[in-house]
Parts: C-alpha cells; sequence; structure tokens
C-alpha cells in the first residue's frame, strides 16, 4: 500500500507469509497478541525513509517493523527487553533471511548507537498485566503508575532524539486506552510529550476491519478498531523573530530583569542575518520567588502557556520545582500563527 493524501488508512492484514508463525507466537507469554502488521509499518517506511537507509524501532517486540524495514530493502535495529522476545525475533528474522540489530535492553542504556534515519514503533501501552521475566526499571509495560509509564516514555524518546538524524521522522502507533472503564488519553499524552521534543507534522488514523457490534443505548465504549500514526519529524521550529523581539522589549518595560542567552542573544546581537534563525528565547533570572512568580502571572495574563517539559502548569512554581525541571517555557501563537517562545531559567542552574 503506497501513503497517499487521505488521513485514514484502512489496512490489510498480512499475508501469512508475513504473519508470526504460530510456533514462535505458542512461545511467547500473550501469545504475540501485542504483535503488529508488517502492512502497517510498510508504507510508512517507504514514504519516510529510502532503500539502504536505517530503520530504528526501540520497542520491536517481535521485529514486525525490521521485517518491513528488510522487504523494504532498508537495513535496521531494534531493541526489546524481553529476551524471550528477542530471540523470537532473531528467529523470525533469520527465517525471512533478514540481517537486522535485535539488541536486548532499552535505547536509554545504548547512548552511543550511529544515527539512524527513521524511527517507527508500536507503543508499548499502560496497564499491561506483564509477568515480567526482566527486573529492567524501563520496561514499559511494568511500570507502577500512568504518571511513571509517560516520564520513562519521556527519557526513551530524549534519547531517541540524540540518535535520528536532523530532520528526520519519527513515528508512533499509539491509541486511547480504557482501563477499569476509564478512559485513559494515552495518545494525546504520548503525542504532547513527543511535541516537547520533536516538531508534530500530522497524524493518521489505521483503521482495522472488525466485525461490527451493536452498542447498548447510552454506552460508549468502542471495539477500538482504530489507533493513530503520529508522525513527528526531527527538526526546529522557529519563532516569530519581531513578535519575540517585541515581547523581550515589554517584560523589560513592566520592570523584570534577565539576561538573555543563547542563539536568540546570539541572531540578535550578530551583523549579519544569515545564521539560523533561532527556536526559542532563553532569559535567565535570579532565583527570587517573588520575581518569578510576578514573571508567571504576566505571561498567563498575556495569552501565554506555561509548560515544563511540555507538561502545561498553572502558576505558581517554586524555584526548586523550576531547578529541577531546568528551565519553564512561556508560549504564545497569536490569531496569524505567529509563535514567540520564551524559556526561563534560574541563574547558577545552566
Ligand atoms: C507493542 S509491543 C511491540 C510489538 C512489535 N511492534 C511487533 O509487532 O513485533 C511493545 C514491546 O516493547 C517492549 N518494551 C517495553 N518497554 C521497553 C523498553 N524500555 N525498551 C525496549 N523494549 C521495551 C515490550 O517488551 C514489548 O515487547
Amino acid at each position: 500500500m503506497k501513503m497517499d493524501k487521505r488521513s485514514w488508512m484502512l489496512l490489510e492484514p498480512d499475508p501469512i507469509e508475513w504473519q508470526l508463525p504460530d510456533d514462535l507466537r505458542a512461545r511467547d507469554q500473550f501469545k504475540g497478541a501485542d504483535c503488529g502488521w508488517v502492512n502497517q509499518m510498510r508504507p510508512f517506511i517507504q514514504h519516510y525513509s529510502k532503500p539502504g537507509e536505517t530503520v530504528l524501532d526501540p520497542f520491536c517486540g517481535f521485529a514486525t517493523s525490521l521485517l518491513a524495514a528488510g522487504i523494504e530493502g532498508r537495513k535496521s535495529i531494534g531493541f526489546e527487553l524481553d529476551e524471550n522476545r528477542v530471540t523470537i525475533s532473531r528467529e523470525r528474522l533469520a527465517r525471512h533471511q533478514i540481517e537486522a540489530t535485535v539488541v536486548a535492553g532499552c535505547i536509554e542504556d545504548y547512548p552511543a548507537i550511529a544515527s539512524v534515519d527513521l524511527c517507527i514503533t508500536n507503543m508499548p501501552y499502560f496497564g499491561c498485566q506483564w509477568q515480567p521475566d526482566t527486573l529492567s526499571s524501563s520496561q514499559l509495560y511494568r511500570q507502577p503508575s500512568y504518571a511513571d509509564y509517560l516520564r520513562k516514555a519521556h527519557t526513551i524518546f530524549y534519547q531517541i532524539k540524540k540518535i535520528l538524524k536532523p530532520d528526520s521522522f519519527f513515528i508512533v502507533m499509539v491509541e486511547n486506552l480504557t482501563l477499569e472503564g476509564q478512559l485513559l488519553p494515552q495518545a494525546w499524552d504520548i503525542s504532547r510529550i513527543l511535541s516537547s521534543l520533536f516538531i508534530a507534522r500530522e497524524e493518521r488514523l489505521l483503521c482495522y476491519q472488525k466485525p461490527a457490534t451493536t452498542l447498548p443505548a447510552y454506552a460508549t465504549e468502542t471495539d477500538r478498531s482504530h489507533e493513530y500514526a503520529l508522525i513527528f519529524q526531527n527538526t526546529r521550529q522557529t519563532v516569530c523573530l519581531e513578535s519575540t523581539q517585541k515581547e523581550l522589549e515589554r517584560i523589560t518595560q513592566h520592570g523584570f530583569h534577565f539576561s538573555l542567552i543563547g542563539s536568540f542573544a546570539q541572531w540578535r546581537d550578530s551583523s549579519s542575518k544569515n545564521q539560523r534563525e533561532p527556536s526559542d528565547a532563553d532569559i535567565v533570572i535570579a532565583s527570587d520567588q517573588q520575581q518569578l512568580d510576578a514573571l508567571c502571572h504576566y505571561f498567563l495574563g498575556n495569552g501565554y502557556m506555561l509548560s515544563v517539559w511540555s507538561g502545561s502548569i498553572m502558576a505558581p512554581i517554586s524555584i526548586q520545582q523550576l531547578r529541577g525541571y531546568h528551565y519553564l517555557r512561556a508560549e504564545r501563537i497569536d490569531l496569524h500563527g505567529r509563535r514567540v517562545s520564551i524559556d526561563i531559567s534560574l541563574e547558577n542552574t545552566i
């Protein structure tokens, strides 16, 4: 299936030769219930990478994406924490005579791997009743709380950012969940975290054919026969230079003291305007709770969103908290889509 402009895709099940073979499936504790489809991965691999390039799957499970990469003539590397699945993956790939690297571990623990041209994965979902054969605290299937799950996902994505080539794509397949009758917006939350590190480009709805069953009146739960492919790019978003400059002047007029550092300062002070446009303005303020409170108040009153690690916050934030997060982001997008983004950090913490 080629990628077209339609925002949703109705996926065809894999032909038998690409499916996870029954004997390998039988060896998995979930009988491969969370195994994806080669047909789900192929159009994205075709579209967002070139033959001969390297595709990464940080949660490779049974190596479905590595198999799809091999079929498309790409090299690939996968990471998987469950040793049994690593063995299954290697056997599966060998049966297809596909050479790919399956690393037994979490990508976080391999900072030195070579850079890759595309990252594509099925997100391990939260709330899975995983019987650990590994005690790794990185296993996303066994995070004790949703907050732990999201925090761990954040640190893993951060590592991926470092090895994904500039301008390359990161495609994450993920769905929202219902757990104990409660909707868990996992797709939105993962998207928010990804947005803190990458530029969101698109979403695609992946639809799976399932027989429809009747929904009792007023019931809400669906069969979740769809998921999202969230398409992110490892690139920079620039700010509106003029609006940012004006805002910095306004903050000064309001009596706030700060020093401007980083790429915006360099851009502003440079005589040639040929250098890369900044993606934000970095300001440093004194470690003073009153000033921080006043600044947050100013931003909130002037149409800004405040966030730390892309999670919105409503002031107040304490000096101690801000030290832990390294910086607080104030972002404003106006009616014309002009973006001002100001990162606030404290003296002596950078
Ligand atoms: C949804 S499954 C992937 C299935 C895969 N897409 C396939 O079709 O073959 C998610 C996998 O991520 C693995 N996993 C979870 N956390 C991990 C981590 N931090 N590092 C590596 N693998 C992890 C789980 O063990 C699980 O096998």
